[in-house]
């Protein structure tokens, strides 16, 4: 199984043989937090999803004890040589870096393996976590949609960020 790699975490890469592990994750309300959804249907509609997916999915790991810590994610955008980038850390392990290490790892894959040269991340404008770890790894919020997210019945103002790996 494929994987890169940090001090601290490895990203390992999702497949057949791991998928459980993402599916526990994703469809965790408690999990995934407040500004996202969660994943609602059985596995093995999420395997036929997953399958389909043109989203790189990864699962966040401790280094030395191997312990499962959340996942991270890349989705290439279909027209242009963007991406966009996302993470989940498991409530009991926020607050140790393991989010802003995971943010890390997949834009540093983006910018030498996939050459990149824009990598944006969306987040609901209250997600006051996963907009410090943005700001902390250089990107910058370039604009507001009101009311793009809904989770039940709660609309949420997303905020794009980006962040600009090569100018020319
Ligand atoms: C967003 C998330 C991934 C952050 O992960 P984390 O492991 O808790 O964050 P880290 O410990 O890496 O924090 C990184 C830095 O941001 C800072 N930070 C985190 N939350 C903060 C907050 N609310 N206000 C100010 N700074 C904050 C930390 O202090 C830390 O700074 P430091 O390195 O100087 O100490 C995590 O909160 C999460 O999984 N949230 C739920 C899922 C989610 O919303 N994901 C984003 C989807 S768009």
């Amino acid at each position: 199984m494929s994987q890169v790699n940090n001090k601290k975490i490895k990203l390992v890469s999702v497949t057949n043989r791991n998928l459980k592990d993402l599916y526990f994750l994703i469809s965790d309300k408690k999990i995934v937090g407040n500004f996202q959804p969660h994943y609602g249907r059985p596995f093995l509609a999420f395997k036929h999803k997953f399958s389909k997916t043109k989203v790189k999915y990864y699962l966040v790991k401790n280094k030395m004890s191997g312990e499962l810590l959340g996942y991270a994610y890349w989705a290439p955008e279909p027209r242009f040589n963007s991406f966009e980038i996302g993470a989940t850390i498991i409530p009991s392990q926020r607050g140790q870096g393991y989010g802003l290490h995971s943010h890390q790892v997949l834009i540093s894959l983006l910018e030498k393996k996939y050459k990149c040269d824009r990598i944006q991340a969306i987040t609901a404008s209250q997600n006051a976590n996963e907009i410090a770890v943005l700001n902390k790894c250089g990107f910058l919020c370039e604009g507001t949609l009101s009311k793009a997210g809904k989770i039940g019945n709660r609309f949420l103002d997303l905020c794009i960020f980006g962040k600009i790996i090569r100018k020319k």
